[in-house]
């Protein structure tokens, strides 16, 4: 088999994140065959949205990165299509590797198939069905520029089928014939590595905050669709504020800074109030071993993010999602998952349920055995074989 070019595109945390299983699996198991490439956009470029990640997940230094920075969605997406068209053209790949659903994930998707660079689609054919938030578009678009395509659920897999994804496609695979993949989800693999590490190396990180096993809730926002409509960013934060107090029980929240820019500016006096109450802690981003061992002990989660949605299943904890809908369907059919909004009182009921909840949850493996990435990388070789 040959010596293939591979080039990783990411940009934002959760791209950082995943990449790093595919990272790490090329690194154990593909060293002789796999060149990677690692492409950071720059979307994400603080420290703590960043580089803490390449620190401490062991992933090489990218060999380039774009710089590119916040700016509105289509002055960011085409300032990194151009960038990536440049680093495409002389790097000359074998194939293109993208993930999610982020502007990062589009950009890369447009430059590598237009110049007819197979693009391989991490995370494929998740839908919420809501075309106002911004991933929903770069979902779609990425999928149809894609040749292979890994959704990570049943429910995704029929979503391209649905869209006219054929699984009977035989090779050679070209983004006119791509080939779907049921896969499980490369964010497992992440969990069951870093888990056990997490604990060990973080150990005092509880401590730190004033915490207890157990007795905390974990929360989480940072989609556009709550943090720049001020009611929802509002209602959610004030409800959270009168749970923790009526039941004294502390809300440790990491929060994006596109979120406290959000409450700095628009609702000064609502951050003012939060910093003061005593059971809220608002932190920056954390680490992603910080972050796994307060999802791994925590007593309930919520998020709208999608990764924390996920994560929050691997470690058994009931999840409160805000918004109206979510991609990771089999959740909220195992009602271990519960879409709250931004309503104050489905957010209360729905919390009150699960905190008062004596009988256990189940959890079923609904995201494969943790080895996602060397499937991935399996196929990817094939494909190339066969081009
Ligand atoms: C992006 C993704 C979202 C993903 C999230 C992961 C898009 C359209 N959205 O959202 O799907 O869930 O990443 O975290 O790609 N900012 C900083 N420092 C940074 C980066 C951003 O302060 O290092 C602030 C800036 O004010 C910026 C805002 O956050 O305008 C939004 O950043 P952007 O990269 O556009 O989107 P995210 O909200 O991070
Ligand atoms: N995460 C982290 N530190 C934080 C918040 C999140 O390491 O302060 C991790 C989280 O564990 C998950 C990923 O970031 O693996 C999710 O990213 P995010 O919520 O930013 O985006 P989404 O998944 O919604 O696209």
């Amino acid at each position: 088999m040959s010596f293939i070019n591979l080039i990783n595109i990411v940009g934002a945390r959760p791209q950082i994140i995943k990449a790093s299983a595919i990272s790490r699996a090329i690194k154990t198991q593909f060293s002789d065959k796999i060149k990677e490439i690692l492409l950071h956009t720059g979307q994400h470029y603080d420290k703590e949205l960043s580089q803490v990640f390449f620190d401490e997940l062991e992933i090489h230094k990218p060999d380039y990165n774009l710089g590119v920075g916040s700016a509105h969605h289509g002055r960011q997406t085409s300032l990194m299509i151009t960038g990536i068209e440049e680093i495409l053209l002389k790097e000359k790949p074998d194939c293109v590797v993208l993930y999610g659903d982020t502007n990062s994930t589009l950009a890369g998707a447009l430059a590598a198939s237009k110049l007819h660079f197979p693009v391989i689609h991490i995370e494929a054919g998740l839908r919420s069905f809501n075309k106002n938030m911004p991933e929903e578009i770069n979902r779609i678009m990425s999928d149809h520029a894609s040749t292979l395509l890994f959704a990570p659920t049943d429910s995704a897999l029929k979503n391209l089928m649905r869209e006219g994804f054929k699984p009977e496609n035989s090779p050679p695979y070209t983004i006119d014939n791509p080939k779907i993949y049921l896969t499980g989800d490369i964010m497992y693999d992440n969990t069951l590595f870093f888990a056990g590490l997490a604990e060990k190396k973080k150990s005092a990180f509880l401590d730190v905050l004033g915490l207890e096993k157990d007795k905390f809730i974990l929360a989480t926002v940072h989609r556009e669709i709550n943090t720049d409509d001020i009611s929802r960013l509002e209602a959610i934060l004030r409800t959270f504020k009168s749970l923790s107090e009526e039941f004294t029980v502390k809300f440790v929240m990491p929060l994006h800074p596109r979120t406290i820019i959000s409450l700095k500016t628009n609702l000064a006096d609502l951050y003012k109030e939060l910093s003061e109450c005593r059971f809220i802690k608002i932190i920056p981003p954390v680490s992603f071993l910080e972050m796994t061992l307060l999802e791994k002990t925590s007593k309930l989660i919520a998020t709208d993010s999608g990764g924390v949605q996920k994560e929050s299943h691997f470690f058994c904890k009931p999840c409160l999602v805000l918004r109206k809908e979510t991609e990771w369907v089999e959740l909220v059919k195992n009602r271990t998952a519960v879409l709250v909004d931004a309503d104050p009182v489905k957010i209360r009921n729905e919390f009150i349920r699960f905190y008062n909840y004596t009988g256990e949850l189940q959890y079923p493996r609904f995201y494969g055995d943790g080895r996602t990435a060397e499937f991935i990388l399996g196929e990817i070789l094939s494909m190339v074989d066969k081009a």
